[in-house]
């Protein structure tokens, strides 16, 4: 298979390529495009950012875009992902993009032979969020080795987390969790909030993703705030030059204060203009025939 599906099996190496390039696209230091070329968005979960930032790097690149509209799709009558993906491909489609909610949807796809670029799966992996996310650090430090960064929220259900943890401890970054412990998976080593904001670089906060809840959250969301959510006074006691970071859509008043989303310590808006920028490097290595795997 061809395409970007997960970050686990790129080389470090690999992933500082991608931002190299991605940084040279924002410097305006290539142009690189490739007319003639089309490719289909096909989102069967909802997405602003994602979809339409991978929309926006296909037209910085040249490429024909092809959006799609799963609820009046043929999916309504049963046809697979698969056959529907098999379909782009017979009409001669350069590449799609998937966003799926079942986890490593892609292992359906092996006989597929146009690349495939993630969108995000399940609650596993979201590749290019991920190296948003590395840009943006990258872009304000230089370097990954020794950071600390805490992911606060939602953790078990988010794809976001799951991905951007592996990566980033494969970086030598030093990383953490925090939040409700009934999101605790485990998947890092657990900080209060007040250690987090004491102690952190970067503090990385998730949406509740309550459309993948099975059962309800035990705390309202005002509750949530209180405890979780990044007050002004909690970003008065960041470090001086720590950041914050969320992949968004930001549900203000609940994990992060109306005031604090757009302070001065806030990337949140930065990551989405990155997210173009990443996006484009991507595609652009696939291809050209530099990313492959699978
Ligand atoms: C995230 C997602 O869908 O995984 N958003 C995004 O892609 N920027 C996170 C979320 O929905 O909370």
């Amino acid at each position: 298979m061809r395409g970007l599906f997960t970050l686990q099996t790129l080389s470090t190496q690999k992933i500082q390529e991608i931002i190299d390039l991605a940084l040279a696209f924002k410097g305006g230091k290539s142009s690189k495009k490739y007319p003639g070329k089309k490719m289909a968005t096909l989102f069967f979960e909802n997405s602003t950012r994602t979809q339409y930032s991978f929309q926006t790097a296909m037209i910085n690149l040249g490429i024909s875009v092809i959006g799609f509209n799963a609820s009046a799709s043929s999916v309504n009558k049963g046809e697979t992902l698969y056959d529907t993906v098999r379909t782009f491909e017979s009409l001669g489609m350069d590449g799609v993009v998937i966003r799926h909610s079942k986890d490593d949807y892609y292992k359906e796809l092996e006989n597929i032979k146009m690349p495939i670029f993630n969108g995000g799966d399940g609650a596993a992996n979201h590749p290019t969020q991920s190296l948003l996310d590395l840009m943006t650090i990258y872009e304000e430090y230089g370097h990954f080795a020794g950071l600390k960064v805490c992911m606060i929220g939602d953790i078990s259900h988010s794809r976001v987390a799951h991905g951007d943890l592996e990566i980033m401890k494969r970086l030598g970054m030093e990383v953490y969790i925090s939040g409700p412990s009934e999101f605790n998976d485990g998947c890092a080593p657990y900080l209060t909030m007040d250690e987090a904001i004491e102690k952190c670089d970067v503090i990385m906060l998730l949406r509740v993703q309550f459309e993948r809840h099975q059962e309800k959250m035990k705390m309202t969301v005002s509750e949530y705030h209180k405890l979780y959510g990044l007050t002004e006074e909690r970003v008065n006691k960041m470090k001086k030059n720590a950041i914050i970071m969320h992949p968004a859509p930001i549900n203000r008043g609940v994990e992060i204060a109306d005031s604090v989303a757009e302070c001065e310590k806030s990337r949140i808006y930065k990551q989405m203009t990155n997210g173009v920028f990443v996006r484009m490097a991507v595609i652009s290595m696939v291809l050209d025939g530099n990313l492959w795997f699978y």
